[in-house]
């Protein structure tokens, strides 16, 4: 099973994904934390995202997909299937994506998208910024993050209904348990969809 979170900054995206790598026990593909974790390592690509990140901008696409290629290939996605948070991000993103999954005659199964007012999710990028202090919980890195989603990743959404994607909306503005009963359910049943057993191998 391949399933896809999205949702703008502050949606739950990883909070949820921690219940849905438990609960289906998927593989946890976030390419936030992807980043962060080049960024702690030093690498070149760390270097180069960290700062771009700051300012809430998204990375170079193909700076990305390379990423993500390389994580896709390791063993406990093949073995278990993965849970992409944060990814695809923009049209070209989940192009190559589409590629990338044909390749190894897989698609994603179902996208999860989190709906969570604008006014509530700049509440808790500022409240995480006051707890985590991560270096783009900002009030200018939230409003550029938000701009992004709206350009970019929004039309993401657009592609994967033109292409009869299933994707499922859920209200994100609810008790964390709340909104994970619901996202739980809406993998679940395209879990238990007879048309999916061939694709999940
Ligand atoms: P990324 O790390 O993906 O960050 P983001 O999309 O801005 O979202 P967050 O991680 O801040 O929020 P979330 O939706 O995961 O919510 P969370 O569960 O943490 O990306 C960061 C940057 O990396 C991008 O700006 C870009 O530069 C780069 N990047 C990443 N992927 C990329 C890509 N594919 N292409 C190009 N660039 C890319 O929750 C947020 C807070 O709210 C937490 O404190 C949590 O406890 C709380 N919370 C969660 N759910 C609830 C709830 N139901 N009720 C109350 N509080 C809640
Ligand atoms: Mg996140």
């Amino acid at each position: 099973m391949i399933a896809a979170l999205l949702g703008p900054p502050g949606s739950g995206k990883g909070t949820q994904a921690e219940f849905l790598v438990k609960g289906f026990g998927l593989a946890h593909v976030s390419t936030g934390n992807l980043l962060r974790a080049e960024a702690k390592a030093g690498t070149d690509l760390g270097r180069a995202a960290a700062e771009i990140m700051e300012t809430g901008e998204l990375v170079p696409d193909d700076m990305v997909v390379r990423m993500v290629e390389h994580r896709l290939q390791q063993r406990d996605v093949a073995d278990v299937g993965a849970l992409l948070d944060g990814f695809p991000r923009t049209v070209p993103q989940a192009e190559a994506l589409t590629e990338m999954l044909k390749r190894t005659h897989h698609q994603i199964d179902v996208i999860v998208c989190l709906d969570v007012p604008v006014a509530v999710l700049e509440q808790r990028i500022m409240q995480r910024a006051e707890k985590e202090g991560r270096s783009d919980d900002t009030a200018i890195s939230f409003e550029q993050r938000m701009r992004e989603y709206t350009e970019k990743t929004v039309p993401v959404i657009d592609y994967y209904r033109a292409n009869g994607m299933h994707i499922v909306s859920v209200n994100g503005d609810m008790a964390i348990e709340d909104v994970g009963r619901d996202v739980a359910a809406a993998v679940t049943g395209v879990a238990q969809l007879p048309a999916n057993d061939g694709r999940r191998g």
